[in-house]
């Protein structure tokens, strides 16, 4: 049984938990309303992401809609039932992480010159 929503809002499904979505919201804004600030982890780190830009520039949002493939949650707009599951899960089938040589740098972990290396 779920908690009862207030009037003129509809069900939204996070990870099997009923939440409450106002019509015509993004699913990342509905997410942030009941207290979801991360909702998927990176591939490598597994650091916590969530809604980073809002304006579907920097893919941080992704969640995966009723099964779907991923979709970036601060462009999509809640539907009624909607069941959203994080995005970024790391498949069984990842190259990169099948062979640790094919992973691009990381942001944070490239190495900027500094007057010393001049
Ligand atoms: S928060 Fe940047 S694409 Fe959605």
């Amino acid at each position: 049984m779920s908690a009862a929503r207030e009037e003129g809002t509809v069900p939204l499904h996070w990870q099997g938990r009923e939440l409450a979505a106002r019509p015509g919201q993004s699913v990342a804004a509905a997410l942030l309303e009941n207290g979801v600030r991360s909702w998927r982890r990176t591939r490598r780190g597994g650091r916590p992401r969530g809604l980073f830009c809002g304006i579907g520039a920097c893919y941080d949002c992704l969640v995966r809609l009723d099964g779907g493939p991923e979709v970036r949650a601060c462009l999509v707009p809640v539907s009624p039932g909607l069941r959203v599951d994080p995005g970024g899960a790391v498949p069984e089938h990842d190259p990169c992480e099948q062979d640790p040589t094919r992973r691009p740098p990381e942001r944070d972990a490239v190495q900027h010159p500094t007057e010393e290396d001049a």
